[in-house]
């Protein structure tokens, strides 16, 4: 395994910021792993561990070591009456993983078709989309502990999975590399098309079935959503703000355009891209970065800009919707920048 010194990560963040790496490896087996954390030469470096970058926002170079886990593989470990086992590589790209889950009719995965990266970082922040989250079919997850080289793993409710949470950013941060993920999936499918526009894209297709779910959402997602091989972006920018009720009872009387989706008897989630919209940014552009035109929530880079331009577009927006609504957005995507912020 080569490790590359000053390497361009321009291909390993969707956002295409033109930013480097000090050292760049690609890990594509365990013992590829254990042999670079093991290695002195590199004990003392910073350590990033980078999927697809989905959702990172590299404002400067990594000045440390970058290692990109490749390992691939989807294989069946195990089977019962109600479930297949799927242990797959964290190099595995999701969407492949969601694919092949789909085409042979196992259920679970198909609301989550077409989110970009690598099964590796789905646990981390518990990717969701259309009323479904990954921690709902993780059923396990392999790492290596990083100071110590063991292999470990962590079972569904250790990973303690929350919105865009899990102890991989908090406990566990720094401290692992997940290596493979095993799956839970349904041999007998439980269709959730209850979320959004799902239903209504439905009606264009003959059945509904893993297969056309799956269509519809790309379908839906394609409308909605930049692709990042065109427009850089990373998803989401902001969560979804969760507030009590007499905070979003304050804002409806703000702005009655709002509406509010309950979680639990005192709080509701408000819908962040909405906020955005609503204090004026939808579509707007700043230089080479601006707000996506048909989803405020994700910000786009046009080209020729730097993550220090999205930090203070992404910092305006904050400052505009906490003026107009006394709401704070938190950020989604994870921050690189020098130096280090966390
Ligand atoms: N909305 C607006 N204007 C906008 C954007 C959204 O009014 O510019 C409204 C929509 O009309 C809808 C509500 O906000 O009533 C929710 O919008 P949407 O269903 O598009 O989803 P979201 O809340 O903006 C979340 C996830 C996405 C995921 C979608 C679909 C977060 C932070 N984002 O977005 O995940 O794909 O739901 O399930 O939870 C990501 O995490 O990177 C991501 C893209």
């Amino acid at each position: 395994m080569e490790v590359h010194s000053h390497y361009s990560l321009k291909h390993f963040n969707t956002f295409g910021f033109d930013v480097h790496a000090g050292l760049f490896a690609a890990a594509s087996t365990t013992d590829e792993l254990l042999s670079l954390l093991s290695d002195k030469r590199y004990r003392a470096l910073p350590l990033l561990i980078l999927g697809g970058g989905s959702n990172m926002v590299f404002c400067d170079d990594f000045n440390g070591l970058v290692i990109h886990p490749q390992m691939t593989g989807i294989e069946k470990q195990a089977e019962d009456a109600e479930f297949v086992y799927l242990r797959v590589g964290a190099g595995v790209v999701w969407d492949d993983f969601v694919s092949y889950a789909v085409q042979r009719n196992w259920g679970g995965a198909e609301n989550l078709s077409l989110i970009p990266g690598r099964v590796g970082a789905a646990p981390v922040q518990n990717i969701g989309a259309y009323g479904v989250e990954a921690k709902a079919i993780i059923h396990q997850i392999e790492c290596i502990l990083i100071d110590t080289g063991e292999r470990r793993l962590f079972s569904n409710a250790e990973c303690a999975f929350g919105y865009r949470d899990s102890a991989f950013k908090h406990a566990w941060k720094n401290k692992t590399i997940i290596t493979h993920v095993v799956f839970r999936l349904r041999k007998k499918p439980v269709l959730q098309t209850h979320y959004g526009h799902i239903a209504a894209e439905l009606k264009n297709y003959p059945d509904i079935s893993l297969q056309t779910i799956r269509q519809a959402i790309i379908t839906i997602r394609r409308t909605k959503l930049p692709d990042p091989a065109e427009t850089g972006n990373a998803g989401s920018f902001f969560k979804n703000p969760v507030v009590p009720n007499e905070t979003a009872a304050r804002i409806a009387a703000i702005d009655p355009r709002l509406t509010t989706y309950p979680v639990d008897d005192t709080s509701v989630k408000l819908p962040a891209g909405r906020l955005i919209e609503l204090a004026g940014w939808k579509g707007r552009r700043i230089g080479n970065v601006g707000v996506h035109t048909q989803q405020a929530l994700i910000l786009v880079h046009y080209g020729g800009a730097t993550g220090h331009d999205i930090m203070a577009l992404a910092a305006a927006i904050q400052q505009s919707v906490y003026n107009k609504f006394g709401v704070h957005l938190e950020r989604e995507v994870n921050v690189i920048v020098n130096p280090p912020n966390n």
